[in-house]
């Protein structure tokens, strides 16, 4: 069993997805182990408590400095010995520790076809409100491993979505979810849960 820890900083709907393709067995050899958000009060923390899921919050906020926030969030990740860390909308940028000490073991969900839209600023509504301000057709969404770098690593899987004439930054981050984000990471979790059994 692949022992899966999600990371979460808000709304939740991808952890959800995650949640329910392992409850009907469309992810297979898969525990999910816990989640962690780095915000207090968001809603991805009642669905990890309505799913049974362990689940935890730490937030910079309650932290004197970021070195201290980055050693207790490695440390609280460790407790899970995860063998694998899903970034299911964590907006948060991972200590280079944790990259070091889970190298090929983090993968990340971003809501755009990379290399479009991505790195350094590039988060939920951003990377619509971008990609509509450029004028595409198309956008998407990508899963990727997570390195050093921001939205760099290999890419595991990729779904591209059409862009409507009449799209704001809602619609279209609500139409790469639905016919995207919520598909490709539970696929993606399922291809690495099975190529290790
Ligand atoms: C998702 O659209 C995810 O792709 C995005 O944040 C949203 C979280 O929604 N992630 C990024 O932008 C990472 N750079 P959710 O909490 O409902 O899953």
């Amino acid at each position: 069993m692949l022992r899966v820890l999600v990371m979460v900083s808000g709304g939740g709907t991808n952890l959800q997805a995650i949640i329910d393709r392992v409850a009907d067995g469309t992810i297979t050899n898969t525990e999910l182990v816990g989640v962690i958000s780095n915000n207090h009060g968001v809603f991805a923390l009642e669905r990890a408590e309505k799913a049974g899921i362990p689940h935890e919050v730490v937030s910079a906020k309650d932290f004197d400095s970021r070195e201290t926030f980055n050693e207790t969030l490695l440390a609280r990740v460790d407790s899970y010995k995860p063998d694998l860390i899903v970034l299911a909308g964590f907006l948060v940028v991972i200590p280079k520790a944790m990259i070091e000490k889970y190298e090929c073991r983090i993968i990340n969900i971003h809501p755009s076809l990379i290399p479009s839209f991505c790195g350094t600023g590039y988060y939920g509504l951003k990377v619509h409100e971008a990609a509509l301000a450029r004028g595409v057709k198309v956008s998407g969404a990508t899963v990727h491993y997570v390195d050093a770098g921001t939205d760099t690593g290999p890419i595991i899987l990729q779904k591209a979505v059409e862009v409507l004439p009449d799209d704001t930054p809602k619609t279209l981050q609500q139409r790469i979810m639905e016919q995207a984000e919520w598909k490709l990471l539970p696929q993606a979790i399922n291809l690495i849960a099975n190529e290790r059994k």
